[in-house]
């Protein structure tokens, strides 16, 4: 029989309480408090919704510079129930991508079930692992790598004989260029030839819709990356109001692609060797390539995903580089000479003529570096880590405000001033780590292994049409000045008055 001494019980559970608060205590080390003590700096936010109300802003990454001026450059925020580890200074975009890019190479959004864009098929919302890796090898050895972009020179260079001819059409007319249309018909055509091997009609309206659809997932993409932000039953119900939208612009998407993709299965059923993107895809569809299997809609994903990724971002760049270009005379005059004495006055610009033009080079990094049409990215720290001298937890998003990185007054001399020759200085520089460090304060293109796989490409594009349009004409504009102002539609930064320009061919001759 056990006979319980119900005194000695009491005195043995009171020592033992009294031993467990002297460990927490004296010994312990306390968890969650010693975290809190030295997260990055936070602004006062409100119940419930926390820092929401500071990132409702048409131009956000004006307002989160503002903020960073005001409480530092490594900022901690939460947006209802997530925490934001907001990114503004060169020093810590440097750190970040040198110390922590595996554990912030992931995006960290949840999927919209059963949409085709930012959803759970995306590549480029995929985490990092299997499925990301596999695609990106495709596009690195199909599209968008050096030798990719050597074997695809040809398309490149007929469409641009085409952008050409069109501007020479509207100079014969006296016609004003919208600048951003034709950038759009240029852009939009290489990337549909480059990824189907073929551009889409003009005809049967096929080019209009593609064009129609890139700028509406624009738009449409913002608003799912927001509501995936949201708590579950919040995010059902935000996603409600536009699921109409999305399921339309999803079906329209699927449609168009569906017949693209059969188009090429009848091609590759009557034994035709497939040699594009579209072809490698299907391939991996097909089961042919046995690293991973991938469906059809992870296919039209990849393709909607190509698609805002590279059509807007093409066609912004362009237009604000033009823009400075147009605001300072100087810089004309020194681009359109060098473009003269190395390439002529008789031919076009190839593509060929870019790295014997560094000048023009130079611009187009400018151009960027002051208007990086993806102002703002983000990141998913998977694991905690010390940012900037800071705590940040695991599963925080990580947002780099490139837009701020680029224009940090201790990273970069005149900042707010379009200076192309900043960067002829510093491609002579000696020092490797030097110039490390200065690709890591040009964050345009991000960093790191999630940075962007269509950087080469996009230097090519701006480089020559912005090539082209110096080398081939004068441009009257009506105001003394072009307005700079800035505007955010969608995700991307644009012009808030969109450039509309004159051109007046500069020879009698069409360059051949
Ligand atoms: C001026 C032109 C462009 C700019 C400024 C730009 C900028 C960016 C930025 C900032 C990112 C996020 C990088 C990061 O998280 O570190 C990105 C990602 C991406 N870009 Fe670009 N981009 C441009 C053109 C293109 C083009 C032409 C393509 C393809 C045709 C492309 C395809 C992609 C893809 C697929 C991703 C996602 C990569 C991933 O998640 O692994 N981009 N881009």
């Amino acid at each position: 029989m056990i006979i319980v001494d119900f005194q000695n019980c009491f005195i043995f559970i009171l020592l033992s309480l009294f031993s467990l608060l002297c460990y927490s205590l004296f010994f312990r080390k306390p968890k969650e408090p010693r975290l809190h003590f030295d997260l990055p700096p936070s602004p006062p936010s409100l119940p419930i919704i926390g820092h929401l109300h500071l990132l409702i802003s048409v131009l956000l990454h004006r307002s989160l510079l503002k903020l960073s001026i005001k409480y530092g450059s490594i900022l901690y925020l939460r947006v209802f129930s997530f925490p934001v580890a907001l990114i503004s200074s060169a020093s810590i975009a440097y750190e970040i991508f040198r110390e922590h890019d595996v554990n912030i190479s992931s995006r960290g959004f949840p999927s919209t079930d059963d949409s085709l864009f930012a959803g759970s098929f995306s590549f480029t919302s995929a985490p990092y692992g299997d499925y990301w890796k596999f695609m990106k090898k495709l596009l690195v050895t199909n599209l968008l790598g050096a030798q990719a972009l050597e074997r695809s020179r040809r398309v490149r260079a007929d469409e641009l004989d085409r952008f050409y001819k069109n501007l020479l059409d509207k100079a014969m007319n006296k016609e004003s260029v919208e600048i951003c249309a034709e950038a759009l018909k240029l852009s939009n055509n290489i990337i549909c030839k480059l990824i189907i091997g073929r551009s889409c009609s003009e005809e049967n309206g096929e080019a209009e819709k593609v064009r129609a659809l890139a700028t509406e997932l624009d738009g449409l993409t913002k608003k799912i990356l927001l509501a995936n932000m949201l708590r579950p039953g919040f995010k059902k119900l935000v996603v409600s109001l536009f699921r109409k939208e999305m399921m339309d612009v999803s079906s329209r998407f699927d449609e168009l692609l569906e017949r693209i993709l059969v188009e090429h299965e009848d091609k590759l059923d009557m034994h035709h060797q497939g040699t594009d993107l579209m072809d490698a895809l299907l391939a991996a569809y097909r089961g042919k390539i046995a690293e991973y299997k991938i469906s059809r809609n992870h296919i039209k994903s990849f393709f909607a995903d190509l698609l805002f990724a590279g059509t807007d971002t093409l066609v912004q760049t362009t237009q604000w580089a033009m823009a400075e270009i147009m605001n300072n005379p100087n810089v004309l005059e020194r681009l359109r000479g060098e473009i003269d004495s190395v390439v002529g006055k008789k031919r076009l610009i190839q593509e060929t003529d870019l790295p014997n033009l560094p000048y023009l080079q130079a611009v187009v990094k400018e151009g960027l570096r002051l208007h990086p049409p993806g102002p703002l990215f983000g990141r998913f720290s998977q694991e905690e880590c010390r940012m900037g001298g800071f705590y940040v937890p695991g599963k925080t998003i990580v947002m780099v405000n490139a837009y701020a990185v680029m224009r940090d007054s201790d990273s970069w001399e005149f900042p707010d001033d379009f200076k192309p020759e900043r960067f002829l200085d510093l491609s002579r520089s000696e020092q490797e780590e030097d110039r490390r460090e200065q690709a890591i304060k040009y964050i345009a293109f991000g960093s790191g292994r999630r940075s962007c796989p269509g950087e080469n490409l996009a230097y090519i594009f701006i480089g020559t049409a912005i090539g082209v349009m110096v080398q081939g004409f004068e441009w009257r504009i009506k105001e003394e000045k072009i307005n700079m102002e800035e505007a955010v539609v969608g995700l991307s930064l644009t012009m808030a008055h969109p450039l509309k320009i004159i051109p007046i061919a500069r020879t009698l001759i069409p360059l051949t």
